[in-house]
């Protein structure tokens, strides 16, 4: 019944995608760097609380990341000292140098910055990323920066419940003046904030993420939220305060600093579980719930109808001001993408009168790894993926400036440097990536998730993203390429990254991973 509210628009719109995509063959696979645009950019990524360390060092206070951590809610894993990059920056530069990257995107730990979240700022802080910025410089390649990385102080979570609240947006601008002021003189991409979507059903209506807020009876692991609300009022607090941001730079820094300002958030890729009717309009709301939810205020200056809809009197209205200030604020989209879902619908999830954001949706996802003989860690390959989601930001938001912020392969963190797993899917999606910029996607940048074996939101030590290795029990923190860095330099360096090679740099590397095999 529920598919009688859908406008036919949307409707034909998923038709068009399901079929547009059975065109696509496979992805390319025989490519080098020279078939990317000469001002296509390539990095790879961290964010501040996953490697820094140093938590209570210099005056930094808590995030309400640290806050989830010490609950015991990431594998009992905590990021008090990580990689300890804010001590080893300069050694993380270097090796920055040795991969090729041409550009690296980290984030600003605020509470390291301002440690009450509002005030004074901390000298140390201040130093640490001019330091970092600085050596980054100095090497010649781009520092992406991005705001808020899940990481809010915990001082501004207290006093008044952070992104919960309408005050957050003074604050959060406050926080966005100091670093352009500071920084913006060598930052030309900013980004505000870091997996929106995913910050507010994580942590407001799955309570999985920080800080960690649900409302579900069952869970006892949560803080008591309102799951129902609260994802709802924060979207529209972090929408608002980010426009604010975008706002104060325009007015106070775009003339004589140029930069350009972003907003990210986390994109899979659907498909309808079955090719009927319902199914496609399940999968159409899908993208509306995850991608619409930020994207069309951010482009068209409001929620999908099929959001407010099905959210009612819960998901607050833009004012006319507010709407004209939030459309068009965005010089690029950042996305984060990783895997593929199949979508089927569920329209009985509607029916319950106390519903979050989750049963709003009235969907049911499914993992398209269809094998058995793999482990559950390794995210399947499927680059089609990453094709599907830039060619919808083209068709559907009049294809906006795009940078891949994050896409990489979790694997199991047990010491062996041979993650040809890692390697398989990079070149996969990068070639997918270079299929989306041939039929005209704005891509513009792409960026590894990760730079360095970090902290994991979810599972804390025990997998890691990384092209490099970090020895957790050794106290200098030893970095150690994998296959992956190899193979990705070798690409960054307009070498062959042909099979053979690769077999050649892993025979190098397998000397290196007997020191981790026990
Ligand atoms: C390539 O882009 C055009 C224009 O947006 C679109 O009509 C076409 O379906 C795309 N091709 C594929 C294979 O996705
Ligand atoms: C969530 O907030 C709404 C609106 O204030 C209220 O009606 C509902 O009972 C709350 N739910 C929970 C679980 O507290
Ligand atoms: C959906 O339809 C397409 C052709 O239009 C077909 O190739 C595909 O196998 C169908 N999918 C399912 C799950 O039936
Ligand atoms: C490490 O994990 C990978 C999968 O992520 C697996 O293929 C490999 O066998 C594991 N190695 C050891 C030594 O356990
Ligand atoms: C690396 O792993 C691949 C597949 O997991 C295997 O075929 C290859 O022999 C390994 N190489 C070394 C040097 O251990």
């Amino acid at each position: 019944m529920m598919m009688l509210l859908r406008g036919p628009m949307c409707f034909c719109l998923s038709l068009i995608f399901v079929h547009g995509l059975l065109l696509v063959s496979a992805a390319a696979e025989d490519y080098s760097r020279a078939d990317f645009p000469a001002d296509f950019v390539f990095g790879a990524g961290s964010s501040a609380y996953q490697v820094e360390g140093a938590a209570f060092e210099d005056g930094r206070t808590p995030s309400i990341w640290d806050t989830f951590t010490h609950a015991g809610r990431s594998n009992g894993a905590n990021g008090d000292i990580a990689c300890d990059t804010y001590h080893k920056y300069k050694e993380d530069v270097q090796l920055m140098v040795n991969t090729g990257l041409e550009a690296y995107r980290f984030s600003i730990s605020w509470s390291r910055l301002i440690p009450n979240g509002r005030g004074s700022v901390n000298p140390k802080g201040l130093q640490y990323y001019n330091n970092f910025i600085n050596e980054i410089i100095s090497h010649g390649m781009q520092p992406h920066v991005t705001l808020h990385h899940d990481d809010l102080p915990q001082a501004l979570e207290d006093k008044y419940g952070g992104w919960r609240s309408r005050k957050i947006v003074k604050d959060f601008t406050a926080f966005a003046d100091v670093c352009f002021k500071e920084f913006g003189d060598r930052i030309l991409h900013w980004t505000t904030f870091n997996e929106a979507n995913v910050f507010s059903l994580g942590g407001y209506d799955l309570g999985i993420l920080p800080p960690g807020r649900c409302s579900f009876p069952s869970r006892t692991d949560c803080i008591w939220g309102n799951s129902s609300t609260e994802p709802y009022i924060v979207t529209h607090n972090i929408l608002l305060a980010h426009s604010s941001a975008v706002k104060l730079y325009k007015e106070k820094y775009k003339t004589t600093q140029h930069g350009y300002l972003g907003f990210n958030i986390f994109i899979y890729w659907f498909i309808p579980y079955t090719n009927s009717t319902n199914d496609m309009m399940a999968t159409q709301r899908a993208f509306d719930f995850y991608v619409g939810w930020f994207m069309n205020p951010l482009i068209f200056g409001d929620y999908p109808d099929t959001v407010k809809k099905n959210a009612g009197e819960r998901i607050p209205k833009f004012t006319k001001y507010e709407s004209i200030q939030v459309k068009g604020s965005c010089d690029f989209i950042g996305v984060n993408h990783y895997a593929t879902l199949y979508v089927k619908d569920n329209p009985s999830s509607l029916e319950s009168d106390s519903r979050d954001v989750s049963a709003d949706m009235a969907i049911q996802v499914m993992s398209t790894d269809q094998r058995d003989d793999k482990p559950k860690d390794v995210f399947p390959v499927s680059p089609m993926g990453l094709y599907g989601t830039l060619e919808y930001l083209k068709r559907v938001y009049g294809n906006p400036p795009i940078y891949i912020h994050e896409n990489g392969q979790q694997m199991q963190r047990n010491g062996t440097l041979n993650d040809t797993a890692r390697v398989e899917y990079l070149q996969a999606y990068i070639g997918s990536l270079l299929d989306a910029i041939r039929n005209g996607s704005n891509a513009k940048g792409y960026f590894i998730w990760s730079f360095l074996d970090g902290l994991e939101l979810l599972d804390g030590y025990n997998s890691g993203f990384g092209l490099y290795y970090v020895d957790l029990d050794d106290k200098e923190r030893k970095r150690y390429p994998k296959l992956s860095a190899e193979w990705y330099s070798n690409f960054l360096k307009g070498r062959s990254t042909s099979q053979s090679q690769i077999i050649a740099v892993d025979q190098t590397i397998s000397s290196l991973g007997s020191h981790f095999s026990h």
